[in-house]
């Protein structure tokens, strides 16, 4: 599997340093909020459970699946709640974790739910942001890596389902999208 990677663009030790500098940040920002920490599966679940062991304050987790990607590179534009989260965030500060923002129609959709059903504050936290690819106007208020606009693999990310196992992120080669 490491030989389909053409290069390596954020290894595992930088995003081991990316994710304690995050989580310091977040411990200061939501100290005595205990908030709801919203992983977006599958893609952010690597990110969710190393970033969460960095926050040093009370907070739950819950989980919650969306598709706008299907199984292809290409945005279908529009955003499909596959599973919801288990709690209410009515009056609750909700932190995002994602993997990668894009076009924007996911987060943008997260958001605007959550502010509808009438949480307290909304934020993100963002492993990659692919800025370049914005079409909805979201801002993230945690980035890990602004990255250039590539299609990126690993550390939760896949391709036709595979690769979220790698432990760093990193581009493909040609070839493997030739052969798909
Ligand atoms: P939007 O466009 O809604 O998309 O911001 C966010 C979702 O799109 C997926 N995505 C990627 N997945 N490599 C991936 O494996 C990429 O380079 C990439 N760019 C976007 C991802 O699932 C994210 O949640
Ligand atoms: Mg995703």
């Amino acid at each position: 599997m490491n030989d389909d990677i053409e290069k390596v663009l954020y290894s595992k030790e930088d995003i081991v340093r990316v994710s304690q500098k995050l989580g310091k940040q977040i411990t200061q920002d939501y100290e005595g909020k205990n908030p709801l920490v919203v992983c977006i599966l599958k893609g952010a679940i690597l990110f969710m459970s190393d970033i969460v062991r960095e926050i040093d304050t009370y907070c739950e987790l819950d989980f919650m699946d969306v598709s706008s990607y299907g199984n292809a590179q290409v945005s279908s534009g529009s955003v499909k709640i596959i599973k919801d989260l288990d709690v209410s965030v009515e009056d609750r500060h909700v932190l995002i974790i994602e993997d990668i923002i894009d076009t924007g129609r996911t987060l943008r959709t997260l958001v605007d739910l959550f502010e509808h059903r009438n949480a307290k504050s909304v934020k993100i936290c963002t492993l990659l942001d692919k800025k370049e690819r914005r079409v909805e106007g979201v801002t993230p208020d945690y980035v890990g890596f602004d990255v250039p606009n590539e299609f990126v693999v690993g550390y939760g990310l896949d391709f036709l389902g595979h690769y979220r196992n790698l432990p760093y992120v990193g581009v493909l080669k040609p070839k493997i999208y030739a052969d798909n």
